[in-house]
């Protein structure tokens, strides 16, 4: 599957997205990507909030607009930030991915300048809480 994953249009879509973020307090958007089987892509940027703590991420928002639209099996996920060094997903929204992906499903992430960092989501997360332990 590797070698199917259509990476340039996932990282437009984040890219696009990433101009919608409602980041007035950090002033750090990010736009994500999700590729499902089906060959649809969803994408989400982060949103904040005046209290701070109810900011979601970009990559949550993506998962969550999947579920919304019934999407299924994400296969990829992208990830564009404006950092020096790509940026890899936050912890939580590394546990909302192993709600609804393999250990094996690619991370990328780029900065604006095209760095890419590459991951599974195994390496970020190991050892990963999910519906079989319950
Ligand atoms: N953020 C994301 O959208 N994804 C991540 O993986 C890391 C952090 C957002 C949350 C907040 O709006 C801003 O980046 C700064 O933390």
């Amino acid at each position: 599957m590797a070698e199917e994953i259509p990476w340039e249009r996932l990282f437009e879509e984040a890219l696009r997205v990433r101009q919608r973020a409602h980041v007035p307090y950090s002033k750090f958007p990010v736009g994500a990507a999700v590729l499902y089987a089906d060959g649809s892509v969803v994408a989400g940027c982060n949103v904040e909030n005046a209290t701070y703590g109810l900011t979601v991420c970009a990559e949550r928002n993506a998962f969550a607009v999947g579920v919304a639209q019934g999407r299924e099996k994400p296969v990829a996920v992208a990830v564009v930030v404006d950092t020096p060094e790509p940026c890899p997903p936050c912890g939580m929204c590394r546990q909302v991915m192993a709600e609804f992906a393999g250990p094996d499903i690619p991370v990328r992430s780029r900065t604006l300048n095209g760095q890419e960092a590459r991951y599974s989501l195994s390496e970020l997360l190991p050892h990963a809480f999910t519906r079989s332990f319950l």
